[in-house]
């Protein structure tokens, strides 16, 4: 499957910011991708930034809530995402397991209702550092992915993306060793839960990816793309990290 690079804005970026994206049209355009690419500015972006970019790259949102509509003040559903132009949604970013205690059944219930609105699901897991040190990040992610990734999950709607937490914006990675050692994993454990789905689905590394380190981690074996934080907020380093999967 073709790679994906993603963009994940966080809690960054006003209107302002959306010349970030017009620059990015801009480059792509003048030179297609290698990849498919994606951005996840904040919600009250996407719709400004649907009408700017119109189709040029797709647009996602960062979390949504399991429920269409209803009495949940301040969430936003995964078909109000699709409304304003999203075609993704990340759901159960570190992010949002610590600091909003979401679980593993939480994060399943949000990617249904992102396939529910015709989104695909972008399902983050990763071992937090006192487990790796542990020796158990594998277990983690395997439970992580059988507790987080509904059983009818197809390659064509849903990604993972592997984020150990202690890599994410520290400048810290794993060796390459231990991505493709990881990545090997969660292909195996995606496969022997999902079959054929599995074996297909992309599996996104993130975690401090940078211009400088995109190129070795991207080419990695079962490496399918990158989620990117930091690095995807000014174009030209979202760029550069584009580049990085050009052979070379
Ligand atoms: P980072 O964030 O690239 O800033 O480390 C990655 C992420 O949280 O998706």
């Amino acid at each position: 499957m073709r790679p994906l690079v993603a963009g994940n804005w966080k809690m960054n970026g006003l209107g302002s910011g959306l010349s970030e994206l017009s620059s990015l049209k801009e480059a792509l355009a003048a030179s297609p991708p290698p990849c498919d690419v994606l951005v996840c500015p904040p919600a009250t972006l996407i719709a400004q930034a649907d009408a700017l970019v119109q189709g040029a790259f797709a647009l996602g949102g960062q979390d949504c809530h399991s429920r269409p509509s209803g009495p949940h003040t301040g969430d936003i559903s995964a078909e109000m995402l699709k409304d304003a132009g999203a075609s993704f949604v990340i759901v159960g970013h570190s992010e949002r397991r610590q600091n909003h205690g979401e679980r593993d059944g939480d994060v399943a219930a949000k990617a249904q209702a992102a396939w529910r609105a015709g989104l695909t699901a972008i399902i983050c897991i990763g071992e937090s550092e006192a487990q790796r040190y542990a020796g158990d990040a594998n277990q983690i992610c395997a439970q992580q992915i059988d507790g987080s990734v509904p059983g009818g999950a197809l390659a064509a709607n849903t990604v993972i993306a592997y984020e150990p937490v202690w890599a994410i914006g520290t400048g810290k990675t794993p060796t390459l060793a231990e991505i493709a050692a990881m990545h090997g994993h969660i292909r195996t454990t995606l496969a022997r839960r999902l079959g054929e789905a599995g074996r297909g689905m992309r599996i996104l590394y993130g975690g401090s990816v940078k211009p400088d380190n995109a190129g070795e981690i991207l080419n990695l074996p079962e490496v399918g793309g990158a989620l990117v934080g930091g690095a995807s907020l000014k174009a030209a380093d979202f760029l550069s990290i584009i580049e990085g999967l050009r052979p070379s």
